[in-house]
């Protein structure tokens, strides 16, 4: 009897209680959801938190993790170095590209907001500019640790046919990497995934563009499949002495941002950007323009004025300093977004494609081709057969 009435009472006691966590849950996130439309003024936050709080609150409830009260305001501004050991490798820029991603299938799932220009890049454009392999710069941006794992297998394949216009940005010497190609640049920046070292190493390709004096320059990840003779045929419907800077945004709304204008005077400023590991590419006359922010140390400087990642960067240079838009294109594809979704009969048309993990599932192209999935995961060596059928190492006869 009165063990059965103790049962009772600590099961009733177990339901209140998880009754009071459930009430508390909700309060809590609508309190979140009531806070999201109004990202935190700058006033109220000192330094870099500003520009992430604000990303935060554009992430919102589509990220599970993310909920609960947002980090308290740092009291003090610390200093740069101090901050960014404090992120740590792969820290913020991780986590922003993984706001991005989430945030943009979120959106696409309710499908496009208004306000979003249409994808310009949907009917071929006449051809503006007869360009040989000698006028694009390609970068592509690796690290050491990389150089085995993803880089050999663009050396075998995108890049081997095209190693005039490919130039490799790493942070670490490789012998056998320079028996292949002479133009593999050490950039002497840190190898952590930090918003820094990545900056550093888009500050160096930018000089070493300058200096070539070539009319395209384009940036790809160690993660992306080049369709050269796609990127050539878009590059030259533009004309290179203009302002072109082309790509596809990660957001579908333009990203907000704090931007310093004095030691303690911050301000909102909203731009669009080119996502990184979908490439992008910018014409020589705007590269020239972006000289004053881009060129030797200024790279870093500007990119530690916002305290965003390298490509926000270029963007925030290009749209909100200069005032030129981004051109979209679907043509670009990065692993945070769905690659099953780009159509078989149209893979030979796109400009870059990549492979990674998205939402903890393997992402790449969905293709048939010349290997099985096991032995070409990335469906990087099947994409380059279909291209470039008289490879020496593609297998003769496959049906497509
Ligand atoms: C990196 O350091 C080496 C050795 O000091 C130097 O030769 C090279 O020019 C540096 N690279 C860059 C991009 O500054």
């Amino acid at each position: 009897m009165l063990k059965g009435c103790g049962r009772r009472l600590l099961l009733s006691l177990v339901g209140a209680l998880l009754a009071c966590l459930l009430v508390l849950t909700v309060d809590q996130r609508q309190q979140l959801r009531q806070r999201l439309p109004q990202p935190p003024a700058a006033e109220e936050l000192p330094g870099g938190e500003v520009g992430r709080r604000a990303l935060q609150s554009l992430a919102g409830p589509s990220e599970p993790q993310r909920q609960g009260p947002p980090p308290p305001p740092q009291p003090q501004e610390e200093p740069a170095a101090s901050r960014a050991g404090a992120s740590g490798p792969s820290g913020d820029v991780r986590s922003f590209s993984e706001y991005f991603g989430q945030l943009s299938r979120a959106r696409r799932d309710v499908g496009p907001l208004p306000g979003v220009a249409p994808v310009r890049d949907s009917v071929p454009r006449p051809q503006m500019e007869q360009l040989f392999p000698r006028d694009v710069f390609i970068a592509v941006k690796t690290t050491k640790k990389f150089h085995r794992s993803r880089l050999d297998l663009l050396m075998d394949t995108w890049i081997s046919r095209n190693k005039e216009m490919t130039f490799i940005f790493t942070d670490g010497e490789d012998e056998v990497l320079k028996q292949h190609t002479g133009n593999v640049i050490n950039t002497n920046c840190s190898a952590a995934h930090s918003r820094q070292a990545l900056s550093c190493k888009m500050a160096v390709e930018y000089d070493k563009f300058i200096e070539s004096g070539r009319k395209w320059f384009c940036h790809v990840d160690d993660d992306n499949y080049v369709n050269v003779p796609m990127l050539v045929k878009l590059l030259s419907s533009y004309p290179h002495t203009q302002d072109v800077y082309i790509g596809k945004p990660s957001l579908d709304r333009p990203i907000q941002a704090t931007e310093r204008i004095s030691e303690n005077k911050m301000r909102p400023v909203h731009f669009w950007f080119a996502t990184g590991g979908a490439g992008f590419c910018i014409s020589r006359g705007l590269a020239l323009k972006m000289s004053p922010w881009a060129s030797g140390g200024h790279f870093m400087n500007t990119a530690e004025k916002i305290r965003l990642p390298d490509d926000c960067t270029i963007g925030y240079i290009i749209e909100s300093v200069l005032g030129v838009r981004l051109i979209r294109s679907n043509l670009f594809h990065s692993h945070l977004e769905n690659l099953q979704q780009v159509p078989k009969s149209e893979l030979h048309k796109q400009v870059t494609l990549s492979y990674g993990m998205f939402e903890n599932k393997r992402n790449s192209i969905h293709m048939k081709g010349a290997f099985s999935v096991e032995a070409d995961p990335s469906r990087f060596r099947s994409i380059h057969c279909l291209l470039y059928p008289d490879t020496p190492w593609c297998p003769r006869n496959v049906v497509y």
